[in-house]
Formats: structure tokens, C-alpha cells, sequence
């Protein structure tokens, strides 16, 4: 038995879809904790492409039960499309998809002030992906939410949609957008309702049976630790928990359940959206690898920012979580480098540091200090175990595991699930 948290160690993006999907083979339950359709997260195989934003990545396993968490935000909408999408490649969800009662919804209300907040900060919006995930999480803090098991209640429903909306359109005629009509939007969430009804059950009590069964359980993390809204980059984050700790707050399970803690780390760095980015590279380097990455974001198809891989943040990652297994992906996207760099340490204002700043004055100010590394001519994508490897891959990934003091258990050569080597015993 055992409860391990997959988090992403970056700015998201890392390729958590394809290793909960890998490791959901072994996995009784999946359960997403936190973020909402913000979140896409990218599974290859069969010679198939299946990208989820709300439903946890193990729902192409048919012995894995998924579990939208309390802590996730709910698009109703969305969630009945990716269901549909699911079932159309023939996954049969019936009684494998639970949904948190006490999870929030992201009503279309959510969306419109997503945007207007953006189009309000002009020069500094932070580029969200306009999905209503801080608005959504605004109303859940100020105790005026709808929650799923209101959405089941339609009297109930329409009194919070009602107060909402009042309040909603006040603002939105001081930033002279159209006011919201209450009742097709009503009507519609009525309709998902329905639809959703058979899936919307008390999940901590379901997730706490499996923990005293000794079920093996996988809790996914969307986004990632510099997005945390507590300790990422703020205000250029997310409004929700992606740390380690959320996956305590949006599952209901104690951190005393908690075996291990899986960061996931491309061997680069990318970003997409606004706010500070120490190690990016706006030059043909940083062109040659979101042509080799294909970055450009799961959601929204933004082009993504790229850097070299940062080992200060990283290791600030490694200490918030208490990550104890790490995963390195898109090793291949590396190959064919004459020479790679590594962060690892800042310059902010002539002094050298290895801790990552939280202001954003020193954020932005930072010069990153580089160690090289020989890059390899051939490509890894084929290679079928660790020893097969190039040396100087080896001696990479080496020094990533090093200086975050954190071995590595899986290393990542492509976009399949079998393009995976298992360094441990997992
Ligand atoms: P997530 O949000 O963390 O799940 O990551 P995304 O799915 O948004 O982005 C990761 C992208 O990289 C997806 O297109 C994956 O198919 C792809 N990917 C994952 N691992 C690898 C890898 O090792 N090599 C390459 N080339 N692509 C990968
Ligand atoms: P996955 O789970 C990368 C970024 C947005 C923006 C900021 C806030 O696929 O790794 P939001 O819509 O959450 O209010 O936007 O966070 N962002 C992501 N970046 N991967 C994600 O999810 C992201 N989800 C949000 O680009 O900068
Ligand atoms: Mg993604």
C-alpha cells in the first residue's frame, strides 16, 4: 500500500499526465486535488493523443477509480464534454469517476470576470488561461460559492446564483461589459446537474476507506510549485495550492498518509504566461527547444517560454513538498545540444545567492550563474534502459540528482508511455 503525491516542480507543463497515466497502472484510485480545467495534461499511447483538464489522468486504466478532489474548481460544462470525449474511446466510466460533493463549481459568470480582471490589469495581467479558476476560487474563500452538491439542490441554486449575479453585474457595468442574464445559465447548470448527479458522492469518505484497505493511491497535482499560491511566483501564480500540502486540503486525506512525494521536472524549463522567468532564453536556443518540445500549452495552445533548467528553483521545490522521488522529462528534446547549462545560482543586485527570492523586485533582477555540461549527438528516444544511455546524459542527470540532493526514479525520452526508463523500484 502505499500514497504518493505527483506535483509538479516547475511552472507546470512538466509532464504529469503522461507519468500518473504510466504509474495508474499499479494504481487502485487517482484523485485530483487541486486547479481546474486550467490544467492539461497530455497522455500518449496506442498511437493516440488524449488531453484531460478535469478528469485525473488513471481514467484509461480499467482497474483505477479517478476522483475529482474537493480542492478542484468544477466547470460543469467542460467536465460533461471531456466525459464524452472519454467515453467516445471507449473507456467505460460508470462507477470509476467519483466527484467531490464539496467541490466547487466555475459557473460562466467565473469566465467573464477571469477576463475582465485580466483586461483591468492591462500592462501586468498575468495571463491566465481564462478557464474562471481565480474567480472561481474567490468566491469559495469569501464563503459565497456554489458547491457541487448545490448544483443538486435547485432552489438553493438559484438563491446563490441570484446574489452572485447581482453583485456580478455591478461590476462588470463599471467595466462597461454586457450584464449577465441569470436564467439559460441556470437552466443549464440544472441540465449538467442531472447528468453529473450519478457521479457526485462524499469522496473523503470513499478515499479514506481505500487508505484502510491499503489500496495503492496516486494524488495528481495540476500546475505546479512556483504557481502555488502561497509560495510560487505571486502575483504571477495560480489561485490554488499545487504544493504537496494541497493534496492534503483537497482530497481530505492527512499528511500522515502520505508514503512519497513525486516532483516531475522537464530537463529544461518552460513557463507560459506572464511573471518571472530567471533562466528563459529569448533566442534561437530558446526557439530550438520549443521547436524540439513542441511547447506550445495543452489548454490555451500559447506558445511557451523556454529557459534552461533552474536548480535554484528547483531545489526550493524539493524543500516545500519534501519531494523524495524525482522525474526528469523530454530528455530527448535535449539531444543533438553541443553544450547545456544549468543554473545554479542567482546574482540579485551584485550578491550571489542559492535561495529563491519571493519578491518580485529581486525576482525580476536576478542574473542566473550557469554550470555547462557537454550536450550528446545521438538521440536517447530509443534507448531501453539507464546504462543505454550517452555518458553525457548520464553525467546530466548525474548532477541534476545531485545538487537537489533527490535520485531520480524515472527518466522520460518521448511523449509515450514507453518511452520511459525506471531507474527504482516504484
Ligand atoms: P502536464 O500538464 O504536466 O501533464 O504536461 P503537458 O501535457 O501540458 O505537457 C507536456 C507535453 O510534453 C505533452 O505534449 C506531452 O505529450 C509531452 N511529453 C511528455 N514527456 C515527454 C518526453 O519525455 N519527451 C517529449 N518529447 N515529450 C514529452
Ligand atoms: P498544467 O496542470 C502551465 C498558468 C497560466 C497563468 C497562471 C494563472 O497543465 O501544468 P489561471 O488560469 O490558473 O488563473 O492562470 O497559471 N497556468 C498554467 N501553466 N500549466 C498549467 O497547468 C497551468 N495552469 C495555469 O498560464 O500564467
Ligand atoms: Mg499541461
Amino acid at each position: 500500500m502505499s500514497v504518493r503525491v505527483i506535483i509538479g516542480a516547475q511552472w507546470g507543463d512538466e509532464g504529469k499526465g503522461k507519468i500518473v497515466d504510466l504509474l495508474s497502472d499499479q494504481a487502485d484510485y487517482v484523485i485530483r486535488y487541486q486547479g481546474g480545467a486550467n490544467a492539461g495534461h497530455t497522455l500518449n499511447f496506442d498511437g493516440q493523443t488524449h488531453i484531460l483538464h478535469l478528469i485525473p489522468s488513471g481514467i484509461f486504466h480499467s482497474n483505477t477509480t479517478c476522483v475529482i478532489g474537493n480542492g478542484v474548481v468544477i466547470d460543469p460544462l467542460t467536465l460533461l464534454d471531456e466525459i464524452a470525449l472519454v467515453k467516445k474511446s471507449d473507456v467505460d466510466i460508470e462507477g470509476r469517476l467519483l466527484i467531490s460533493e464539496t467541490a466547487h463549481v466555475i459557473l460562466p459568470y467565473h469566465k467573464s470576470l477571469d477576463k475582465v480582471g485580466e483586461h483591468a490589469l492591462g500592462g501586468q495581467k498575468i495571463g491566465t488561461t481564462g478557464r474562471g479558476i481565480g474567480p472561481a476560487y474567490v468566491h469559495k474563500i469569501a464563503r459565497v460559492g456554489v458547491r457541487m452538491m448545490d448544483l443538486l439542490d435547485p432552489d438553493l441554486l438559484r438563491k446563490k446564483m441570484e446574489v452572485n449575479l447581482s453583485e456580478i453585474n455591478t461590476k462588470l457595468a463599471a467595466y462597461n461589459a454586457e450584464p449577465l442574464e441569470l436564467e439559460d445559465m441556470y437552466q443549464q447548470m440544472l441540465d449538467a446537474a442531472e447528468k453529473l448527479r450519478p457521479f457526485i458522492c462524499n469522496t473523503t469518505y470513499r478515499m479514506h476507506k481505500a487508505l484502510s484497505a491499503g489500496r495503492e493511491i496516486l494524488m495528481e497535482g495540476a500546475q505546479g510549485a512556483l504557481l502555488d499560491i502561497d509560495h510560487g511566483t505571486y502575483p504571477y501564480v495560480t489561485s490554488s495550492s499545487p504544493t504537496a500540502g494541497g493534496a492534503c486540503i483537497g482530497s481530505g486525506l492527512p499528511p500522515t498518509a502520505i508514503d512519497n512525494v513525486m516532483g516531475i521536472t522537464k530537463a529544461y524549463c518552460t513557463r507560459v504566461g506572464n511573471g518571472p522567468f530567471p533562466t528563459e532564453l529569448n533566442d534561437e536556443t530558446g526557439d530550438k527547444i520549443r521547436d524540439a518540445g513542441r511547447e506550445f500549452g495543452s489548454t490555451t495552445g500559447r506558445p511557451r517560454r523556454c529557459g534552461w533548467i533552474d536548480l535554484v528553483a528547483l531545489k526550493y521545490a524539493v524543500q516545500i513538498n519534501g519531494m523524495n522521488e524525482l522525474v526528469v522529462t523530454k530528455l530527448d528534446v535535449l539531444d543533438g545540444f553541443e553544450t547545456l547549462k544549468a543554473c545554479t545560482s542567482y546574482k540579485i543586485n551584485g550578491e550571489e545567492t542559492t535561495e529563491f527570492p519571493l519578491g518580485l523586485k529581486d525576482l525580476d533582477s536576478i542574473e542566473p550563474v550557469y554550470a555547462e555540461h557537454k550536450g550528446w549527438k545521438e538521440s536517447t528516444r530509443d534507448a531501453e534502459s539507464y546504462e543505454e544511455l550517452p555518458q553525457q546524459t548520464k553525467d546530466f542527470l548525474d548532477a541534476i540528482s545531485k545538487y537537489l540532493d533527490v535520485d531520480i526514479s524515472i527518466v522520460s525520452t518521448g511523449p509515450g508511455r514507453t518511452e520511459t526508463l525506471v531507474l527504482s523500484d516504484l
